[in-house]
């Protein structure tokens, strides 16, 4: 009952509900009534495997709709479209997700109706993902959950305790009443705290262009910055993400300018500052670059060769020494003597606070998922423990809220 009341922005919800072959599957039950209870529609797709968890009955019973399992009905020839299925609803549930799901979402196999269902989906999917903890564990299935936390599929995360298997550990799906207060969440409509505001944030790495074919750049993923971009538009806060060169999607509700040289990021940069509430400063910047890049191929010969480069312009420099009120984050990345190095790099491009990863903490730094960093300024040093980017994100924008 309690749950119900929490659950108020549901009313009128159209979810689709999607159930794989898992043990859990008999918690779908409870998760359709909830969702029934706090006056969502529901539609049931089911794979044919989840069908021996659960009763096609129970679920049309529940949910006050056929089940779908099929493409087609095989007795009139009907067809269950996944696209206006992917059209009707507002949030697609897969709960249970198992492991074998998941793997094909990631790999946009399409051979059921609910994977079909998931790759014509317009609106927010989650999962609640639950199997056995060694399959949970294991690299390829936390990879794939990676990828598609990467494509903005809101994850539920599995509860730790006694599994069907009689292990104990990490992978039973969460309890029916946290999956649905998560769908809830999506829809709630409260005040962003960073509505109104409007930041800068650069990421990636810079490409410096030597010849047509050979350039010079560094390591960085761009993860950290499009971590941080994304938490500041899910504030509210509308987002200039400024992106060198990654393999990464723009994270939803980011405009995303694409340059490659450190002097376009600058330009690019600058622009977007000037009527921007701040910036984040999270590219890797080559701090030099040919002198000239030749137009054509340079062909090898027996000399060494010499390529003599200039100074890049500093981005954020540039825009600590036209601050104003604006808030400016940097980011330093050390070998050696961090702390007197990003102590010195706060005073001198005028950042607000720095964010110091030392290449030395295993898990921090270039590529990884994780990072182990510590906020820096002017009245101390915060070390947080090793994390996910998308945490160090968190943390990152709590101490920009509070320093606005
Ligand atoms: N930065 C920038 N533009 C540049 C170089 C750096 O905006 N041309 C920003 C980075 O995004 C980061 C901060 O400045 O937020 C520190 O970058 P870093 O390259 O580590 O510092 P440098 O000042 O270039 O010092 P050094 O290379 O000597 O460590």
């Amino acid at each position: 009952m309690e749950q119900t009341n929490a659950c108020n922005n549901l009313k009128g919800r159209h979810i689709l509900l999607g159930i794989t072959g898992s043990i859990a599957a008999y918690k779908a039950a409870m998760v359709c009534r909830l969702l029934k209870t706090a006056g969502a529609e529901v539609q049931v797709v089911m794979t044919a495997l989840a069908k021996e968890f659960i009763t096609p009955l129970t679920m049309a019973t529940l949910s006050k709709n056929p089940i779908l399992v099929e493409f087609f009905d095989p007795e009139n020839g009907q067809w269950n479209s996944h696209v206006k299925l992917g059209e009707w609803a507002d949030c697609f549930l897969i709960a249970p997700a198992t492991a074998n799901t998941m793997a094909k979402m990631v790999g946009g196999i399409a051979d059921n109706l609910l994977l079909t269902s998931y790759l014509s989906a317009r609106c927010p999917v989650v999962v609640a993902p639950a199997m056995d903890l060694d399959m949970y564990a294991h690299p390829a299935t936390q990879q794939n959950l990676r990828i598609l936390a990467d494509r903005h599929v809101g994850i539920v995360e599995p509860g730790d305790g006694e599994l069907a298997s009689g292990l104990v550990g990490k992978g039973r799906m969460a309890e029916p009443d946290e999956i649905v207060a998560f769908v809830n969440e999506l829809f709630s409509e409260k005040k962003k705290s960073l509505e109104g505001k409007h930041f800068v944030v650069t990421a990636g790495a810079t490409i410096e262009s030597i010849d047509p074919v050979r350039f010079i750049s560094n390591h960085s993923s761009g993860k950290m910055g499009y971590a941080i971009s994304e938490e500041l538009a899910r504030r509210g806060a509308r987002v200039t993400l400024v992106s060198g060169r990654t393999a990464l999607d723009c994270p939803p509700g980011v405009d995303r300018v694409d340059v490659l040289s450190a002097d376009e990021m600058y330009e690019a940069t600058v622009e977007a500052y000037g009527r921007s509430d701040g910036g984040v400063m999270c590219a890797a910047v080559a701090d030099y670059t040919p002198l000239e890049a030749a137009d054509h191929k340079l062909k090898k010969s027996d000399d060494d060769l010499v390529i003599r480069l200039r100074r890049t312009r500093d981005i954020a420099a540039r825009l600590g020494a036209e601050k104003g009120s604006r808030l400016l984050v940097g980011f330093a990345l050390e070998t050696d003597h961090e702390e007197v190095n990003a102590e010195s790099k706060l005073h001198k491009k005028h950042f607000d606070f720095i964010v110091l990863n030392s290449l030395r903490d295993a898990g921090a730094g270039f590529r990884g998922d994780t990072n182990k960093v510590a906020l820096i300024d002017d009245h101390g040093r915060e070390d947080l423990p090793l994390m996910s980017k998308r945490d160090v994100a968190v943390h990152i924008v709590d101490k920009m809220e509070s320093l606005l």
